[in-house]
């Protein structure tokens, strides 16, 4: 029987803590204090080439895993910099995501593990893998001086994150409720999350005001949060970064017994107002859309075909499965069914059409336990998506001499056959922006 993860979220738990843990073994194996420059090729192949790739192109075999993804070393684009937007960073930039890491995705902080001239060594090798760095100069900005955090900065800064329309994507009061942008892309095709700025340990720029300034400064390249250096007065970001550093609440593992009970009848509550919220955290941690999104060879989301289904998964000795359209579209999509004909689907495994779904790749029987909120709050979200026209084939048969082959194989030889999943999108709406030179910068 092909294996099924019982989860595909400890899948992803599981590579990042191989990989992490990996690159410390090979970090600890490394010669202290100073490895000569001719080491740092060997030094950059055994600690961050597992994810980045030994071509810098941020494909390593760990890659697929991560979301964020590594950053691809050879385009250019840097999401945390003290240069203007669109510029270079500086080494001291690069020194800094090195040594500290990013807080909130799987780039691990290397100080302690690493001797300063390797990791200074390591950012001279990441640099000469884009021509940027030796055509251009980084433009670095100069902080003015700070606003003082007060009441009056604070509630200044709160009156210019409703002028400068940070809630579009951040929401009200910064906590992600009320964002109408909520689905952002960032220019790798993939989904990005304006942070929740009420949680301040996620910011991988760092949480002070003076970073967050700089953070409203400089933008973060290569995703939706602008730069906001032409749009609004320096004092002004400096009272926003001010007042965004006010909302930070304390982390869960910080909180007393009670203080943990109020923050979650909070988000029960929240939830509860906003079952499309609910939804969509479930969707994410489920990862619907690993199965549901349709990629290119390089594990690129194919543009516009966000949870359009279209991917192909052939499972040995069953004939090849692909995935469901789940946007709203009313003629390929979810928007023909019912709610009801949905949670069928995902709870016991029969599809619109009465016919019944293999346990796997689709793990159902793990979906049963859902409640029936959280049932709704599913159905809900997908409700949100935008159509997409995508129309996904029919389950193929594996032809009775594959059946055959494989079944004996399996039963007398005991061989076990792993889902194999096919890059591109196997639905009528074909594969976007899937040309290679399409999606280069
Ligand atoms: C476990 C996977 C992993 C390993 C190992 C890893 N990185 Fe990263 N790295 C990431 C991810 C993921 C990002 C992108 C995070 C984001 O987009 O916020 C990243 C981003 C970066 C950035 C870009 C920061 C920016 O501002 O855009 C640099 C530079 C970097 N890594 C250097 C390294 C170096 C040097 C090593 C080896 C010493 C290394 N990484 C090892 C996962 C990894
Ligand atoms: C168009 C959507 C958009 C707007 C408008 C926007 N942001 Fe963002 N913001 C984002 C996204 C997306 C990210 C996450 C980017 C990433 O790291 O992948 C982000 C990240 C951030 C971060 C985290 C930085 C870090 O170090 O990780 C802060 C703080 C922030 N935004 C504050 C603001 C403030 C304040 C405003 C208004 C002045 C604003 N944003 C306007 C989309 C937006
Ligand atoms: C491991 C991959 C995988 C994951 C994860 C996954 N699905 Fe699926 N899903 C599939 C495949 C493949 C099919 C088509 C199965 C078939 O045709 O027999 C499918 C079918 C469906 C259908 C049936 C639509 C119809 O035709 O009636 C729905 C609804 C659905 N998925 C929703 C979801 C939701 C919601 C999630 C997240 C909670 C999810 N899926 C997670 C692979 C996956």
């Amino acid at each position: 029987m092909p294996r099924v993860s019982p989860g595909l979220r400890w899948v992803f738990v599981c590579a990042t803590a191989i990989v992490v843990l990996y690159g410390v073994i090979a970090a600890m194996a490394q010669p202290s204090p100073a490895a000569p420059p001719a080491d740092v090729k060997h030094l950059y192949d055994a600690s961050c080439a597992d994810c980045h790739g030994t071509d810098g192109r941020g494909r390593g075999p760990a890659a697929d895993a991560l979301n964020p993804s590594p950053r691809d070393f050879t385009r250019g684009p840097y999401k945390f910099r003290s240069t203007a937007s669109g510029s270079i960073p500086t080494d001291e930039d690069l020194y800094r995501a090195v040594a500290y890491g990013l807080p909130g995705t799987s780039m691990p902080a290397w100080k302690g593990l690493l001797s300063e001239t390797q990791m200074r060594a390591l950012v001279a090798y990441v640099k000469q893998f884009s021509p940027r760095f030796t055509a251009d100069q980084p433009a670095p900005i100069k902080p003015t001086p700070a606003v003082v955090a007060s009441p009056a900065s604070i509630e200044k800064g709160r009156l210019a994150y409703g002028t400068l329309a940070c809630g579009a994507c951040h929401g009200d009061g910064g906590t992600g409720v009320g964002a109408v942008a909520a689905v952002l892309k960032d220019d790798w095709g993939y989904d990005v999350e304006a942070q929740n700025l009420t949680e301040p340990w996620t910011f991988r720029g760092g949480r002070t005001a003076a970073d967050i300034y700089m953070r409203l400064k400089t933008g973060i390249n290569g995703t939706p949060m602008p730069s906001f250096a032409d749009t609004a007065k320096d004092d002004d970001l400096w009272n926003v970064a001010n007042y965004v550093a006010s909302l930070a609440r304390k982390p869960v593992w910080e909180m007393t017994a009670d203080e943990l009970k109020a923050h979650y009848t909070r988000q029960t509550e929240r939830y509860a107002a906003s079952p499309v919220d609910r939804g969509r955290s479930l969707v994410r941690t489920m990862a619907c859309g690993h199965c549901h999104t349709p990629v290119d060879r390089e594990g690129r989301a194919l543009p516009g075909l966000n949870f359009a289904g279209g991917v192909k998964m052939r499972l040995v000795v069953w004939g090849d499965r692909v995935s469901a359209n789940l946007t709203s579209d009313n003629e390929t999509g979810l928007g023909r069914y019912g709610d009801d004909d949905i949670k069928r689907a995902l709870t016991r495994g029969i599809k619109h059409d009465g016919s019944r779904m293999l346990p796997f790749p689709m793990g159902w029987p793990a979906y049963a336990h859902l409640t029936p909120q959280d049932q709704d709050a599913i159905v809900a979200y997908l409700r949100t998506l935008p159509p997409v026209k995508n129309q996904i084939p029919l389950p193929a048969g594996p032809g009775v001499f594959t059946y055959l082959t494989s079944k004996f194989q399996m039963l007398i030889g005991g061989k076990d056959f792993p889902i194999v999943i096919f890059a591109g999108n196997a639905g009528s709406a074909g594969n976007p922006g899937s040309n290679p030179a399409a999606a280069q910068r």
